[in-house]
């Protein structure tokens, strides 16, 4: 598809959408509420009060999914608290890199969470940790501003991964005047190599696919004995290792984050 084909597509499919919504005036006042919510890491615990009682209410509960997974594992998480007996609603996003594939799954679920929206209707969009980190609720509202302007929405803040996995290690993630960074390893370890030198404390979040090339920079950069891994914390098979090579070779798992911690107040990690 050409530049301007793409252009045509993406507007046409912000016409269909309620044009009282997508005017400049914004959605109007009979437009329900789309709550994002953060259900924390894994385990149905770690939710807050306010994400709970939503849950309990609702009507209209989406999650997004992709084809290889059976459930949505936000969806899984969120359940205990769900009791309203809601229309389940399940977003499909291709697990590929195509910018027009996603795009235009992206445009569609935009459309399907409308919905019950523009019918006066709340409904929620449940996500895995914290709605604003790394989140796939992060493009759906992208598309959401952009097809209709004014749309009621509020985020309800989860316990990120990594929250998780600090209390779980029983290390903290910064204290004092030091400095924290968070980082996605989905790429490798170039901008891991690059951040490095200008923080005491990193989070290396999605360090799946690279583990072994990530592994390896840190070794490099002779922080292997600084730094922890965890795997699927707050879920079955849960993991935590120091001698990060153990991992390397295995089959990676999707929910695997490490941190470093070479701030001015730790010593390696390994005597403790
Ligand atoms: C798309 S990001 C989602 C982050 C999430 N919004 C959060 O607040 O933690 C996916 C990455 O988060 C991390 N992650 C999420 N859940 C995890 C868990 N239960 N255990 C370990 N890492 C997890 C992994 O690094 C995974 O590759």
């Amino acid at each position: 598809m050409c530049k301007k084909d793409r252009e045509t597509a993406k507007n046409d499919s912000l016409k269909v959408i309620n044009p009282e919504a997508s005017s400049s005036k914004g959605a109007s006042s009979a437009t329900g509420t789309l709550y994002a919510i953060g259900v924390g890491p894994g385990d149905p615990e770690l939710i807050t009060l306010k994400a709970s009682k939503i849950l309990g209410s609702i009507k209209y509960l989406f999650a997004a999914t992709s084809k290889g997974e059976k459930e949505s594992l936000a969806l899984k998480i969120a359940m205990p608290h769900v009791k309203n007996g809601p229309e389940i609603i399940p977003l499909m996003f291709p697990m590929v890199r195509d910018k027009e594939a996603l795009e235009k799954a992206w445009n569609e679920a935009a459309k399907k969470v409308c919905e019950p929206l523009f019918k006066g209707m709340d409904a929620a969009f449940v996500t895995l940790g914290d709605p604003s980190t790394y989140s796939t609720f992060t493009y759906l509202h992208r598309k959401l501003k952009a097809m209709a302007p004014g749309l009621k929405v509020e985020i309800i803040p989860g316990i990120t991964s990594f929250q998780a996995a600090a209390a779980r290690l029983q290390v903290p993630l910064a204290e004092a005047e030091e400095s924290l960074a968070v980082v996605s390893g989905a790429k490798g370890s170039r901008e891991i190599r690059q951040i490095l030198p200008y923080c005491d404390n990193l989070v290396i979040m999605k360090a799946y696919r690279h583990y072994g090339e990530i592994v390896r920079c840190l070794e490099e950069m002779g922080l292997a004995q600084k730094t922890m891994a965890v795997r699927r914390v707050g879920l079955e098979g849960e993991s935590v290792t120091t001698r990060l090579k153990e991992w390397d070779g295995q089959k990676p798992s999707y929910f695997t984050l490490l941190l470093t911690k070479k701030g001015k107040r730790e010593k390696k990690l390994h005597d403790s």
